[in-house]
């Protein structure tokens, strides 16, 4: 039996070229039997359809802090909801809003009020990832206790090969197996 059987995994979306990649990770965990609930940033909406996530999580979508200007999505409420957060893909621009404390949309609202374990997969060309700002933002979030899933080797959207590709969704499903095991 799944180790995330009943479990509430919040997941976070980036704008990125590795989201398409997060639809397979959310169809997992529903698969190994969590419950799922998405907050994209208005920058992953841009890279697969906010509807494609809300189907296989079987939640509407997190993006916006109001839905309508008059009714607020609850950020709080949603930082106690979940047993893990997982931000995947994680960009270098949310890396470093999460580094600085910074709060300009629902991912990062929820992020600073979440509660449970908080694990992150970055995707990123091999450039942006070895930059010492980038580099500099990754200690900061492991001195949060922000657990790191850490990127694999191979070939990246830009046609380059190296390090900096978004981690399978199966090897992040593992993390959290792991974890809860
Ligand atoms: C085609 C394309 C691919 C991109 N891929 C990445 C990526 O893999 N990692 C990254 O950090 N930024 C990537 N970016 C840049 C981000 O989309 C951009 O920094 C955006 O502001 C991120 O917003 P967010 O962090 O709010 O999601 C890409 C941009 C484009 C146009």
């Amino acid at each position: 039996m799944s180790n995330l059987l009943d479990k509430k995994i919040l997941v976070g979306m980036c704008g990125s070229i590795a989201a398409y990649k997060t639809a397979t990770l959310v169809r997992l965990l529903i698969k190994a039997g969590a419950e799922v609930k998405v907050i994209m940033t208005a920058s992953a909406s841009k890279f697969i359809a906010p509807l494609t996530l809300s189907t296989l999580s079987r939640h509407k979508i997190y993006s916006d802090l109001t839905d309508d200007g008059s009714n607020w999505n609850n950020h709080v409420e949603l930082g106690s909801w979940g047993d893990a957060m997982v931000v995947a893909p994680a960009s270098a621009n949310t890396i470093g809003k999460m580094a600085n404390g910074i709060c300009d949309n629902m991912l990062l609202a929820t992020y600073l009020s979440a509660k449970c374990p908080v694990f992150y997969a970055p995707a990123m060309d091999l450039d942006m990832w070895k930059h010492k700002a980038v580099k500099r933002n990754i200690d900061l979030l492991h001195s949060f206790g922000n657990i790191l899933i850490p990127v694999e080797h191979g070939e990246l959207a830009s046609g380059f090969i190296g390090d900096g590709r978004m981690a399978e969704p199966e090897h992040i499903l593992q993390h959290l197996e792991d974890y809860f095991s």
